[in-house]
């Protein structure tokens, strides 16, 4: 029986609940919210397509009483405010780390071998501050930012081959921002042939420059920031840790000299299993992307220096 733990029950947390009942991928789920009857409400909506999708997951609502949430496997934290057109996910770090901080602290109460995975906004930041207030070992918190930015990297890049999005290989690692994210082109590919032999140079740019203001470019068609793609994101790397699949799955990590960095959450390529983060990998970046990783890990730095 694995059980998880959605605190957040806005656009994100609820359609993360939604990808990890409807698709078997969690026995039992937990949606917790502040708002009255919004978490309860949530719930009674999915599973009420339960025989319609023939699901057998449990889909439970409650408003802030986190002893529902007790012994869940896994907590993924979406609370917090999103960004509003024009806003940046830096601007949301008063607000959201106190909430990350208060809910951290009462999921752990009720759930203290969970691994955690942070999807508030400012992500690395906010990754960064639960390991600083938990003590947890750095393999039982991630952050999920890379397998959104990655996803939408291979969705520009399926545009650009005119080809299926499951077909392309492709990675994002740096900070979740629209400046400090780093698509990896040189690692792109369509069926194991590289992106490089398929596109040119200047579609490629194209690509990356797409890549890295997509949150951004929904934010202003929507109102809102997104949380179609970021749920079913979340509920991927759940996934890859529930189920111990192995997978690599870029992800914010506690870095201790990886990529020549050190106390700091940033995205890596992660293996993913039932302890959460298994290993870093180490890419043998060139001088030029690991110069940009290395200004990415300085604007994330400055971030983290605004908390608290
Ligand atoms: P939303 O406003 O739809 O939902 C947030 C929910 O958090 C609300 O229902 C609110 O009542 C709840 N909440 C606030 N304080 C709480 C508390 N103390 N305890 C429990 N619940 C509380 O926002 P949305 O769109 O779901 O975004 C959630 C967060 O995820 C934002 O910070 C956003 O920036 C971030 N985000 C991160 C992404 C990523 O890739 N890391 C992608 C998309 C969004
Ligand atoms: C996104 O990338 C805003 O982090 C959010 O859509």
């Amino acid at each position: 029986m694995s059980k998880v733990t959605v605190v957040g029950a806005g656009n994100v947390g609820a359609t993360c609940a939604n990808v990890l009942a409807t698709q078997g991928i969690a026995d039992e789920v937990v949606l917790i919210d502040i708002k009255e009857g919004l978490s309860e409400g949530k719930a009674m909506d999915i599973m009420q397509t339960a025989n319609i999708l023939h699901m057998s997951s449990v889909v439970k609502g409650v408003t802030n009483d986190y002893a529902m949430t007790e012994g869940s496997d896994m907590v993924v934290i979406t609370s917090g405010i999103p960004r509003k057109p024009g806003m940046t996910r830096e601007e949301l770090i008063g607000v959201n780390a106190g909430i990350v901080k208060m809910v951290t602290e009462n999921v752990l109460k009720h759930s203290p071998n969970a691994v955690i995975l942070c999807v508030s906004n400012p992500m690395d930041t906010m990754t960064y501050l639960i390991h600083k207030i938990s003590g947890l070992p750095k393999n039982r918190i991630i952050g999920m930012g890379g397998a959104l930015d990655s996803a939408r990297f291979k969705y520009f890049l399926s545009l650009a081959l005119n080809a299926p999005a499951n077909e392309i290989e492709g990675i994002v690692i740096g900070g979740h921002g629209d400046t400090t994210m780093i698509p990896l082109v040189r690692y792109a590919a369509h069926r194991g042939i590289p992106a490089s032999e398929l596109l040119p140079e200047e579609q490629l740019k194209k690509v990356a420059a797409d890549t890295m203001v997509g949150g951004a470019t929904l934010t202003k068609l929507l109102g809102t920031s997104a949380w179609m793609a970021p749920g079913a994101a979340a509920a991927q790397v759940v996934k890859a840790v529930i189920h111990n699949t192995g997978e690599m799955i870029s992800c914010s990590a506690l870095l201790e000299g990886e990529y020549g960095q050190k106390d700091i959450c940033i995205g890596v390529p992660c293996i993913l299993g039932k302890n959460g983060i298994e290993r870093v990998v180490e890419f043998n970046l060139t001088d030029d992307e690991r110069a940009l990783f290395e200004a990415s890990a300085a604007a994330v730095r400055k971030t983290n220096g605004a908390l608290a």
